[in-house]
């Protein structure tokens, strides 16, 4: 199209999806130019050092291979608008917490802003590519706010949802189980798509790239995110009746799982489901169903929800219940803060809730998780809880953070384990056991521990779905 690249894509928003994103193009494409641009200079600066922004296995190598070649960051969004064939919109859609929707509908004010941004500094024709998740028909406004704007330049516009999750976003880019791509069922509209067809083309095989029209496109993501947490929300419904019949919820998620019909994936019982986009999304579902008159569509995905929400307060106050009705005082050690493994993300991770329910129960918590900040942990519980340092006093003696597991855990009254992070598996946990206050209570949120080997060093165990061997004998 231009100079000596085959195509130059700019993509607007350098978070966990614009990064890796872009990244894995960038390897995969040698001949096409890739900037990935933020309004947020901190952001941009991060990339292009070997600290990055975000922690991803693997994703430094990716990004190391063609930073400086053909992959580039920039806060110059003026000129990369300017220089590109193809943007793609990648910026936080996040809930409204505000005005009407408030609660539930997408906000889409950041796609709108990056649309309007375009259509002012665009002095050439824009392949233009939904990348953020966003309410079905958002196409339609960034087309008509585009169009409004457009001082005489065409303007495509397509849905490219991501379907990557954090943790194994570079594997989940370089084999993906499909690409879709949504556009307009119109000569220039199916142009624009076999343009960004022939850009996963590169490396992903072309009966793996969905074409569909705009609308499925655009809902079909929202679909695959309820879809996937409906089967953790069913899951851990099922755990609350295995602890109150001493059946196991993970020989049910296997029994069931089988059933190729079924499949095994996301039937991992657990604290609950966190993350940026589950929530998000289902919500979003939601607003949708209401917004068209499908009340009963929209009562049927917020039971995901509240499913979610019980899940998480009934593990806090299996804790409470657990240790004599009280946990005031006590030291209670937190192993894992992040959402999932091998991410540093916080965004409404379970950890947060249990940490809150028990700093009201006035424990004394210490947390150790690999890769959280202090910082990132007070930014989400302050935004998603409500709380922080204005409002609650002594937070910081009520909340330790430790460097170091063993640390964390001694002189505990219990140690929950919240996040899945493999290490915690080879923790030497008779060592942790004799560094604690007796009896030595042990929760594990993932049932990721040995519970049998943790009972003979002398733990009083309690995980999710499984049946307590002191109220059942013989299983
Ligand atoms: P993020 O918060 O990590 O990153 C968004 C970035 O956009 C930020 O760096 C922000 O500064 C930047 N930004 C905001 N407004 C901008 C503007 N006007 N111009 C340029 N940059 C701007 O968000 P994320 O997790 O990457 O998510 C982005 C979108 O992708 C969301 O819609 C989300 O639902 C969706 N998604 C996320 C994931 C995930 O795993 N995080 C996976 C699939 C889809
Ligand atoms: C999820 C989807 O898996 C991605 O396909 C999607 O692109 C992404 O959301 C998004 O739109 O943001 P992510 O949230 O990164 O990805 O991580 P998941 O692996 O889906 O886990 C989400 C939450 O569910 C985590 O808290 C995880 O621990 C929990 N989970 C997952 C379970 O409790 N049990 C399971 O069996 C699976």
């Amino acid at each position: 199209m231009s100079d000596d690249w085959e195509v130059k894509i700019l993509c607007m928003g350098a978070g966990y999806v614009g990064g890796p994103t872009m990244a894995v193009i960038a390897k995969q494409c040698p001949k096409i130019r890739v900037v990935v641009g933020d309004i947020s200079q901190k952001q941009i600066d991060a990339w292009n050092t070997d600290k990055l922004p975000i922690y991803e296995p693997g994703l430094l190598d990716v990004v190391k291979e063609s930073r400086g070649r053909n992959l580039f960051f920039s806060t110059d969004l003026d000129k990369e608008i300017n220089e590109a064939d193809i943007i793609f919109i990648s910026v936080n859609t996040p809930t409204k917490t505000r005005g009407i929707g408030a609660g539930r509908a997408a906000n889409i004010k950041n796609c709108e802003l990056c649309a309007r941004h375009i259509a002012k500094v665009a002095t050439s024709d824009k392949i233009v590519v939904e990348k953020s998740t966003v309410p079905v028909r958002t196409a339609e406004a960034i087309q008509r706010i585009l169009k409004a704007n457009d001082n005489g330049y065409k303007f495509q516009v397509l849905s490219n949802p991501e379907f990557l999750a954090e943790g194994t976003a570079i594997k989940d880019l370089m084999k993906p189980d499909r690409v879709l791509i949504g556009g307009q069922q119109t000569p220039e509209g199916l142009k624009a798509a076999e343009t960004l067809v022939s850009v996963y083309a590169h490396w992903v095989a072309r009966e793996q790239i969905l074409t569909t029209n705009l609308w499925s496109s655009e809902l079909s993501k929202l679909v695959a995110n309820a879809f996937l947490a409906q089967r953790v929300s069913s899951i851990n419904s099922i755990s609350a009746l295995c602890e109150a019949t001493g059946a196991d919820v993970s020989e049910i998620s296997r029994a069931v799982g089988m059933d190729d019909r079924i499949g095994k994936r996301f039937l991992q019982s657990s604290v609950g489901f966190g993350g940026s986009c589950f929530q998000k999304d289902i919500l979003n579902l939601v607003y949708l169903c209401e917004t068209y008159g499908l009340s009963a569509c929209a009562d049927y995905w917020k039971q995901v929800i509240l499913m979610n929400d019980y899940q998480k307060k009934r593990f806090s106050e299996k804790i409470v219940s657990s240790m004599f009705n009280t946990v005031t005082g006590k030291k209670i050690a937190i192993l894992g803060y992040a959402f999932k493994k091998d991410t540093g993300d916080v965004r409404e991770t379970p950890s947060m809730f249990v940490v809150r329910d028990l700093l009201q129960e006035a424990a004394k918590i210490h947390i150790y998780d690999p890769e959280v900040s202090r910082e990132e942990m007070w930014k989400e519980m302050d935004y998603t809880c409500g709380v922080n340092h204005e409002n609650t006093p002594r937070l910081d003696e009520s909340v330790i953070t430790s460097e170091d597991a063993y640390k964390a855990c001694e002189g505990a009254h219990a140690v929950c384990i919240l996040t899945e992070w493999d290490e915690f598996k080879t923790l030497d946990y008779k060592k942790i056991y004799e560094s604690m206050s007796k009896p030595a209570f042990l929760f594990d949120g993932r049932l990721i521990m040995d519970h049998k080997a943790l009972r003979d060093i002398g733990f009083e165990v309690h995980a999710i779905g499984k049946p307590d061997p002191k109220k059942f004998s013989g299983v």
